[in-house]
């Protein structure tokens, strides 16, 4: 299959963006980080892409009026740069049609919680409140809801008594790292398919060939 040539958004620490560096530079994913971009200047994650030689733009979102502007703007850097895919990797901007159609069913995201459990901001916050015993971590194709787009693998992690927000978030960030390169290599490899016939509900079917896509529980 062809080498995957990814553009990557984020908006602060980067941690999953590492993880699909490492990936890259240890030989585990046939992938290729054309841009970084990250629509908050200050986003720690800028400089991991330089240090590994990747370009990395600021897009400040607060320097357009309206979110489609802003978009444009994204996507033609990502054009410029080559991307064929594009991960959402803690990037805090909701994405608007337009830039769906541009990358269609080609954006991925990453979400620290079960899909469709606890959408949004602090999701590990929202599984402890809950009083969960277990979450996990989703990887997802990008429609036009917040985290509501169809699941491509799912990792599970226990919610244990003593957690506190920080632990629980460290222990979901660990599978998180794993279940994105997991799922890259699958879509590297040419096993997800989406089919867009029209369903009921206009939600694609999405197969992922030859692999069970759940990851085991987590017992640390
Ligand atoms: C991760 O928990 C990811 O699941 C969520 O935002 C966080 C980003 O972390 N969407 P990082 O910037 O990759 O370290």
């Amino acid at each position: 299959m062809a080498t995957l040539e990814l553009g990557v958004l984020i908006s602060g620490r980067g941690s999953n963006l590492q993880a699909i560096l490492d990936a890259i530079s240890r030989g585990k994913l046939d992938a290729r980080v054309r841009v970084v971009i990250s629509n908050c200047p200050a986003a720690p994650g800028l400089e991991r892409a330089r240090s590994a030689g990747v370009p990395a733009n600021v897009i400040d979102h607060r320097d357009f009026r309206g979110r489609e502007p802003f978009e444009l703007a994204v996507i033609s850097v990502l054009r410029e740069h080559g991307c064929e895919w594009v991960v959402l990797a803690g990037f805090m901007r909701v994405l608007t049609p337009t830039f769906l159609a541009a990358f269609p069913w080609r954006v991925i995201n990453i979400h620290p919680a079960l899909c469709p459990a606890f959408p949004g901001v602090d999701a590990q916050a929202q599984a402890l409140a809950y009083g969960s015993r277990v979450t996990g971590c989703t990887v997802h194709l990008v429609d036009r809801g917040v985290d509501t787009g169809p699941i491509l693998a799912q990792s599970v992690v226990p919610v244990l008594s003593e957690d506190t927000r920080e632990s629980l978030a460290a222990r979901l960030l660990a599978r998180e790292h794993e279940l994105l390169i997991t799922v890259l290599g699958w879509v590297a490899e040419g096993r997800v398919e989406v089919d867009c016939r029209p369903t009921p509900d206009e939600r694609p079917l999405v197969t992922v060939r030859g692999v069970v896509p759940v990851l085991g529980l987590c017992t640390e």
